[in-house]
């Protein structure tokens, strides 16, 4: 959704970097949407792209049934340009050749600039056009199609980059998307402004603008129920919601007494008290414990846990029968089909539901207005809409809870010593600057007893972990080095503050083998 009707089209090969070729459009200011290498070629006649990116992508072009592009983007009249794989299949589809080479290249390498390219003019890390990049391949571009030239080379990989400026295709053999290309944001820049002629209009405000036009068009006069669970993607899509719908707009924030220390309060002040939101707060603590009483499986937890919500919210949800649409937080990485394309293995398509399984029985129809967005963009909406960044840029936290930081069967006095305790770590780490450099952080409660002394008296009490660990996209993470004297300062606070725990030790595990959360 952008002013203008510039788009960049980028088609997957299913390279692992494919988001952040989308990324660096849209901070680019350019819209960019990923589909499949596969897409029909009227749906890519119908998208209308200004210009098209070919991903990298773990095939080799020379490989039996290897992925290719569509022919038709060859012949549409639009800019072209193939990253990595994208170039070997460009080269290999216009008639070019592609080998095997006898090494892998991967890492960085510095490269010079050849000639004139529109592509390429006026970049470069050091003076004489060396450009330092990112590699990361096998194949490589060996004979040029006709009309190219080579933009860029060095001694390892003597087409490293190549153009034909009559027909707009441009080709790089490295990943210009990844930030170990230093020139990277300048050369796609050049790309989607100069050879494809973009308006600088994806942005926040001009998308909130058009978003809000366009619910209210999608909506009408309707009303929307929305589950609010005090996430970042629901509470965006909430205050987006707001602004466009106003009153016709009713949030059901179901609070499962698992929740944070004061978080229904502060959802509450939030939306309710400053953003005028209509929220139904529903107090079901009761009803949550006592569907997880006697039981201590993770994974039933998870799905009692889930269960119950359906139930709840369903049955609020039925009290408002004048409500014609559900809206959901879904965010576009959701919504990415995957490389594998229609002929490749299966297509899956995630379909998320931020409140958990919902709402086939609701009969209502679904409304997604953050489908479209990166999570960094949903964040920077979230500022740009008035919520407080602290609310906007807080750590992930699981559906479930608390249910699955206390191990083992979920007890009130447990949650309640619980919530106090990560209350006071997460106080420490935002008052020492540690909270923005870890990703996630936490307590775990362990429903083991140990024996300590205070003052004079023996103790006999609880146990937690501070867990806080540090990752890019939570598939892998490091334990987070915390200073030991911020480790301490936690401790004793802990200790001191929470009677019934007299215990606090740190877990130093990675994720492999470990999973972040200890359930
Ligand atoms: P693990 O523990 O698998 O967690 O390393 C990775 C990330 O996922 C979050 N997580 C969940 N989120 N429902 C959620 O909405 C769940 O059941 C769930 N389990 C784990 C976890 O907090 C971490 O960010």
């Amino acid at each position: 959704m952008s002013n203008s009707n510039d788009k960049i089209l980028i088609l997957d090969f299913g390279s692992q970097y494919t988001q952040l070729i989308a990324r660096r459009v849209r901070e680019a200011e350019v819209f960019s949407e990923i589909h499949p290498w596969d897409m029909d070629e009227a749906a890519i006649q119908a998208f209308q792209p200004s210009g098209i990116i070919l991903s990298g992508g773990p095939n080799s072009v020379n490989d039996e049934d290897t992925f290719a592009a569509p022919t038709c983007i060859f012949e549409m009249g639009v800019p072209v340009l193939g990253i990595c794989f994208g170039m070997q299949t460009m080269a290999a589809q216009l008639g070019g050749a592609v080998e095997e080479g006898v090494t892998r290249e991967f890492g960085y390498a510095e490269l010079v600039t050849s000639g004139d390219s529109s592509l390429l003019r006026g970049i470069e890390d050091k003076a004489g056009g060396l450009l330092d990049v990112w590699m990361s391949h096998g194949d490589k571009v060996t004979a040029l199609p006709e009309g190219f030239k080579i933009i860029c080379s060095n001694d390892a990989t003597p087409i490293a980059g190549m153009a034909d400026e009559a027909r707009k295709f441009y080709a790089l053999q490295f990943h210009p998307e990844v930030t170990h290309t230093n020139q990277g944001t300048a050369i796609l820049s050049r790309f989607v402004h100069e050879i494809c002629g973009c308006a600088r209009d994806w942005n926040m405000p001009h998308y909130i603008d058009e978003a809000v036009a366009k619910i209210r068009e999608q909506v009408g006069d309707e009303e929307v129920i929305l589950g609010l669970s005090g996430g970042v993607d629901s509470s965006v899509a909430a205050a987006l919601l707001q602004r466009a719908i106003g009153d016709q707009l009713t949030c059901i924030f179901v609070d499962n007494g698992l929740l944070r220390l004061d978080e229904g309060e502060q959802v509450m002040d939030m939306f309710a008290g400053n953003l005028g939101v209509k929220v139904d707060r529903i107090d079901a603590e009761k009803v949550f414990l006592d569907a997880l009483a006697g039981v201590s499986d993770p994974e039933e937890k998870r799905k009692i846990i889930g269960r119950e919500f359906v139930h709840v919210f369903q049955a609020e949800a039925e009290r408002l029968p004048n409500a014609k649409w559900l809206a959901q937080g879904t965010i576009y990485p959701d919504v990415i089909e995957s490389a594998g394309g229609k002929n490749g293995k299966a297509k899956t398509i995630k379909s998320h539901h931020n409140v958990g399984g919902l709402p086939d029985t609701l009969h209502l129809k679904l409304l997604e207005p953050l489908r479209e967005l990166f999570k960094d963009e949903v964040r920077e909406l979230g500022v740009a809409l008035g919520l407080p960044r602290e609310m906007v840029y807080r750590h992930p936290f699981p559906g479930p809870g608390l249910g699955v930081r206390i191990l083992g069967e979920v007890k009130k006095e447990y949650a309640d010593l619980l919530r106090r305790a990560d209350a006071i770590f997460i106080e420490e780490l935002r008052a020492s600057g540690w909270y923005d450099k870890t990703s996630q952080a936490f307590v775990v409660f362990l429903p083991v007893k140990s024996v300590g002394v205070m003052g004079d008296g023996r103790t006999y009490e609880w146990v937690v972990s501070l867990r806080a660990v540090v990752t890019q996209d939570f598939m892998t993470a490091h334990w987070a080095e915390l200073p030991y004297s911020l480790l301490g300062k936690v401790s004793n606070r802990i200790i001191n503050e929470v009677r019934g725990i007299n215990r606090v030790v740190y877990d130093v595990s990675g994720k492999p083998p470990a999973t972040i959360e200890w359930e």
